[in-house]
């Protein structure tokens, strides 16, 4: 048996104001598996990424990100965990202004000294998210859902074991989302990568493997 890309076991996140944010968490995610998470705004779906990817620690339970205890690891040990095994897409995209687009996908390269090859990997995820030719533009001309598409080729650029994205598709048209999943599906079954997508929107959801809902109680598996 392969073993899995990430394990939630018994986490569990409470606020300063001692409210519970999702209840109890469990998760496996094997090694090219996509799980979509719905949830109401406010549920902690954002939270709960963060807290998967290491930015955020939870009260209780264990995350194993290729069998690695985060709480293992100082915060210098998870930045490194982070930078070369996760891909993160954030909900407020978290584009970095003085770079160009193609140095903004090519940043998780050059931070693993990879700067040889950062610009000929970048170009061509510009172009699989339709930016391509527009690798030398600022952030500050771009569209939302163009900066959007930016964050995802960024957060795939280095093929990490592990892909959290949050709402990606959120700001972007019907075929536009459309050419995102399907890039994402790509990347799955090229690299292996497990993908933990956060959405509201149900075309997204129908194109992955499992569903799953955040409640204030933990995850069920979601009706759609
Ligand atoms: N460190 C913190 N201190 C206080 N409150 C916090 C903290 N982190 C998250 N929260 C609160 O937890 C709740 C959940 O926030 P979160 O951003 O995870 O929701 P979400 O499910 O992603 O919502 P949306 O769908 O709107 O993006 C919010 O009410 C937020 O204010
Ligand atoms: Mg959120």
């Amino acid at each position: 048996m392969t073993s899995p890309v990430l394990s939630l076991e018994g986490l569990r996140r409470v606020l300063p104001n001692g409210r519970e944010l999702f209840g109890t968490v469990d998760l496996t995610l094997a090694p090219g598996e996509f799980v979509a998470i719905l949830g109401e705004s406010g549920v902690g779906k954002s939270t709960l990424l963060n807290v998967v990817g290491g930015l955020d620690i939870p009260q209780q339970g264990r995350v194993l990100i290729e069998g690695q205890d985060l709480a293992a690891l100082d915060e210098d040990g998870r930045t490194l965990l982070r930078r070369d095994r996760i891909g993160f897409v954030f909900q407020a995209f978290h584009i970095l202004p003085h770079l160009t687009l193609w140095q903004n996908v090519a940043l998780p390269l050059v931070l693993q000294g990879r700067s040889g090859e950062a610009r000929s990997s970048a170009e061509p995820l510009l172009e699989a998210v339709g930016l391509g030719g527009r690798g030398g533009e600022r952030p500050s001309v771009l569209s939302g859902g163009e900066l959007q598409r930016v964050a995802i080729a960024r957060a795939i650029v280095h093929r990490p074991a592990l892909i959290l994205a949050d709402e990606p598709t959120g700001n972007l048209d019907p075929a536009t989302a459309e050419g995102v999943l399907a890039l994402f599906r790509r990347v799955v079954a090229e690299t292996g990568a497990a993908i933990m997508l956060v959405t509201h929107s149900r075309l997204a959801a129908a194109t992955a493997d499992r569903v799953l809902t955040l409640t204030p109680k933990g995850l069920a598996d979601a009706i759609v």
